[in-house]
């Protein structure tokens, strides 16, 4: 990065930006094995926060790879660059007042506590999709975990990369057993539960 740049200082602040919204903005970083219900969940609490006229957006992982960042591909290196860009941008909507819902599979617990620092850790909470890789497995949406196996895919998050769990995170949605409904309640409630009374 250049010395010579510099901060520009703005005349409209978070918290104004958070007032005219009419509650506190939030990014929610949701992480988990590829399958394990992340973009289904990010997307049904969208719609639920948008019909109670909270405005969020869904980040997504495999949206933001056909866009922004096209250019990575699954390597420790690019896995670490998609999240900071990632996070890069949900700061903006954060910044913005709108609540950022964020869905990647971020696998590396170094890389979501980079994220977490560039977002700041009072905006940040960390949402694990928690479900069992048998069940992924079982679930294969994509069909990809059948091509990892072959061989086909390489670098697969759970089958030949890991996924670190995250160790203490905000709240746990085990998908194994609870259903996209009852996964995207919860998750709605406590996201209006941590941006009230702003
Ligand atoms: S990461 O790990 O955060 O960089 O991944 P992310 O940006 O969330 O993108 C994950 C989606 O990419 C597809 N895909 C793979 N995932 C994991 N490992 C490998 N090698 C891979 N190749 C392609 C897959 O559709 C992931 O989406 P989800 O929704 O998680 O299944």
């Amino acid at each position: 990065m250049s010395k010579h740049i510099h901060w520009q200082k703005h005349l409209i602040n978070q918290a104004q930006r958070e007032k005219l919204m009419g509650h506190k903005s939030l990014v929610i970083w949701l992480t988990g094995l590829s399958g394990s219900g992340k973009s289904t969940i990010g997307n049904h609490v969208e719609q639920q926060l948008y019909q109670e006229g909270i405005h969020s957006f869904l980040l997504d992982g495999d949206d933001m790879r056909q866009g922004i960042n096209k250019d990575l591909g699954f390597k420790r290196e690019d896995r670490t660059e998609n999240t900071r860009r990632i996070a890069e941008i949900a700061t903006v909507l954060n910044q913005a007042g709108i609540i950022a819902i964020v869905s990647t599979i971020s696998p590396f617990k170094e890389d979501r506590e980079m994220a977490k620092n560039i977002i700041s850790k009072d905006y940040y909470s960390e949402v694990y999709i928690k479900c069992s890789l048998e069940e992924c497995e079982r679930r294969d949406p994509k069909g990809l975990y059948q091509k990892a196996k072959s061989g086909e895919i390489k670098q697969f998050t759970g089958v030949s990369q890991p996924y670190q769990e995250p160790e203490d995170p905000d709240l746990i949605l085990d998908t194994t057993y609870l259903s996209v409904q009852k996964s995207s309640h919860h998750l709605t409630n406590y996201i209006k539960s941590q941006i009230e009374g702003e």
